[in-house]
Parts: C-alpha cells; sequence; structure tokens
C-alpha cells in the first residue's frame, strides 16, 4: 500500500484523439505519474451513450489505449483499463441512481447539449451518463480527478452524491476534487477559435488528430483562422492568434512572453508554419509508437488485462462496503 493520493480520469473512445486531448489531459497525466497512484480508463461504456459502429468502437478503445501508452503514461505506474472490464462501474452507477435526483440530472448543461445534438437518439444512458461517471469516481476513493473545465458540473455531481451517501449511511466515500488546469489547458478549434478544439467538429480542419500525417498538420495549421489586426499579441481579441501561442507554449515550455519577443515584427504565416512544426515534431514519435503498438495485440492485451485485474481490485472493496451499507446480503 502507498500513501499516495489517488487519481482518476477518463477518455471516451468516440474518435481518434486530438491536440487537444494531448495537451489538455494526457501530457498533464504523465507529468503526475509518479507523484499519484493513477487510474487511467477508456470509458467504452459512456462512449456508447451515442450510437457507435461496433467496428469503430472496438478499434478506437484499442487506438485510445495506445495512445496513452505512446504518450507516455506507463502502464507499470498507472493501471490503465476498459471501463466495461470492471463490472462493478456498471454495479455502483445502479445503486448511485438511486441516490441522484431527476432534478439534478434534468439540469446538467452537457446533458442538454447533447440532447439538441442527438435529438433523434436521447437515450436514458445519455441522461444517467453522469452517474456513471461518478461510479467511475467514487469506487477508487479518488483524490482528484484531472478533467476540462466542461466536466467541472458533473463532477460537483459526483461531490453531491457521494456526500449524500456519506450522510445517509457512515462515510463510504472519499469526496473528490477536481483538478482543473490553469492557463491554456483548453486547445480550441482552428477554424473557429471560440469552441474547443474537437474530434465531433464538422470541419476536419478545426482539429489535428494524433495521428495526422505531418503534411495534413502542417496544411490545417496554414488554414487556421486569424484575424485582420495583423500582429502577433495574446489577447481575447486575437483568439485564433492566441490559439496558436498556447499550443506553441505548451509544447515547447517556452513562456508566452518568450515567444512574443521572438515574433514580434513577424507575420502570422510565420507563426502558423512554426507552431505547425513543433507540433509535427511533438506528435511524431507519439504517432510512430501509437501505430506500431495498435499492431502488437498481444502486449495491448496483456496491458488492459493487468489494468482490469488492478483496477476490479480496487473497485471491489468500495463496492463490498456500499452493499453491505445499503442491507444487501452478501453472498
Ligand atoms: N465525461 C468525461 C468526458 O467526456 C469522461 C469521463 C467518464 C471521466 N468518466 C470519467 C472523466 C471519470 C473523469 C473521471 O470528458
Amino acid at each position: 500500500m502507498t500513501d499516495k493520493k489517488i487519481i482518476f480520469s477518463g477518455i471516451q473512445p468516440s474518435g481518434s484523439l486530438t491536440l487537444g486531448n494531448y495537451i489538455g489531459a494526457l501530457k498533464n497525466w504523465v507529468s503526475l505519474q509518479e507523484q499519484y497512484e493513477s487510474y487511467y480508463c477508456i470509458v467504452d461504456m459512456h462512449a456508447i451513450t451515442v450510437d457507435k459502429e461496433p467496428k469503430d468502437l472496438r478499434k478506437n478503445t484499442l487506438e485510445v489505449l495506445a495512445n496513452y501508452i505512446a504518450s507516455g503514461l506507463d502502464p507499470e505506474k498507472n493501471t490503465l483499463f476498459i471501463q466495461s472490464h470492471v463490472p462493478a462501474h456498471a454495479e455502483l452507477s445502479w445503486v448511485l441512481n438511486c441516490y441522484t435526483y431527476f432534478g439534478e440530472l434534468s439540469r446538467m448543461t452537457q446533458f442538454k447539449d447533447k440532447s439538441q445534438k442527438n435529438s433523434s437518439n436521447i437515450n436514458a444512458g445519455l441522461f444517467d451518463y453522469p452517474v456513471l461517471m461518478a461510479a467511475d469516481i467514487l469506487l477508487y476513493q479518488t483524490d482528484l480527478v484531472p478533467v476540462g473545465e466542461d466536466q467541472r458540473q458533473h463532477l460537483e455531481l459526483s461531490r453531491d452524491i457521494a456526500q449524500r451517501f456519506n450522510n445517509r449511511y457512515s462515510p463510504t466515500f472519499k469526496v473528490p476534487e477536481p483538478y482543473i488546469s490553469k492557463v491554456g489547458a483548453k486547445i480550441m478549434s482552428l477554424q473557429d477559435p471560440e469552441s474547443k478544439m474537437s474530434k465531433s467538429d464538422d470541419n476536419e480542419n478545426g482539429y489535428i488528430l494524433l495521428n495526422d500525417s505531418p503534411d495534413k498538420i502542417m496544411r490545417k495549421f496554414k488554414r487556421a483562422v486569424t484575424d485582420s489586426v495583423g500582429e502577433i499579441n495574446y489577447t481575447d481579441n486575437q483568439l485564433g492568434i492566441k490559439n496558436l501561442i498556447t499550443i506553441y507554449s505548451k509544447l515547447t515550455e517556452e513562456s508566452v512572453d518568450e515567444i512574443l519577443e521572438k515574433y514580434s515584427g513577424k507575420g502570422y504565416a510565420d507563426l502558423k508554419e512554426d507552431t505547425a512544426e513543433v507540433v509535427i515534431e511533438k506528435l511524431r514519435p507519439i504517432r510512430e509508437e501509437s501505430e506500431r503498438l495498435v499492431k502488437d495485440k498481444t502486449y495491448l492485451e496483456k496491458v488492459y488485462k493487468d489494468g482490469a485485474e488492478k483496477a476490479q481490485y480496487s473497485a471491489m472493496k468500495t463496492l463490498r462496503k456500499v452493499h453491505k451499507k445499503i442491507g444487501f446480503i452478501p453472498k
């Protein structure tokens, strides 16, 4: 046993991962792996709240696992696993359903957004999504949950559910804290710098995928939407340029001021091309390693099986406690 704090986070296998996922999530996770005991899940059960082709789901799940490892998450230091492999997630989620109010779930902004976008398939899973997420987190007695700002409301709900259960019975769940990193964690679309970079964007020029070729990356950056100011500044009046500088800074660790100094008097084309180069070089080894890993099915299988076993062990401890407290008969 260690006294390290526990981290839990997850990504949906709903497509290839983007540069936004890398900068906003994976890169930070890698920097946390020595200090924390971490669980990183591929949330395939969340992914089916939107209709998925089985073959795509299968492919994306393994691809995300390969991306995790290729980005530097060491399977020896972190528990990397697939959500559906640990049935305790579904089981706890049922129990927590009975401690979550219809009204609370109706207020979730992500549910409102997603049901607008998928008006032909507003299924109960989509509505219940945040409860499954609470189960994910609470099963591991998680201290910290690194997520993007868009998940803050879900995390608040997880905290409320944990507290409600603890008050009704006795302390059972650790109440998790959000761990939302500061400036520039959010990478914006290259085509519409007011919205988040997302693989579900209709315009593929808006996002960079971890497996985009160097040519494609260069092309997308050259087409990035900027403005007509004509001067390189880091301000909310020039969101496109600001986004490029953020990407550049996050990947090179150079400060925004250093970058501004370097580009003072230069044109947008220079910044676009140089940012593309930085991205290309950063993603090259990740793409190559991911491509190698997805072909090595035996290795990936070993990683997710070991991961599921470790996760299952911790999860069952919490689930048994929960069942006992609510009055289920142990078998
Ligand atoms: N809902 C999260 C997202 O879309 C993914 C997720 C599922 C998650 N379960 C989680 C994130 C638990 C953190 C912790 O980004």
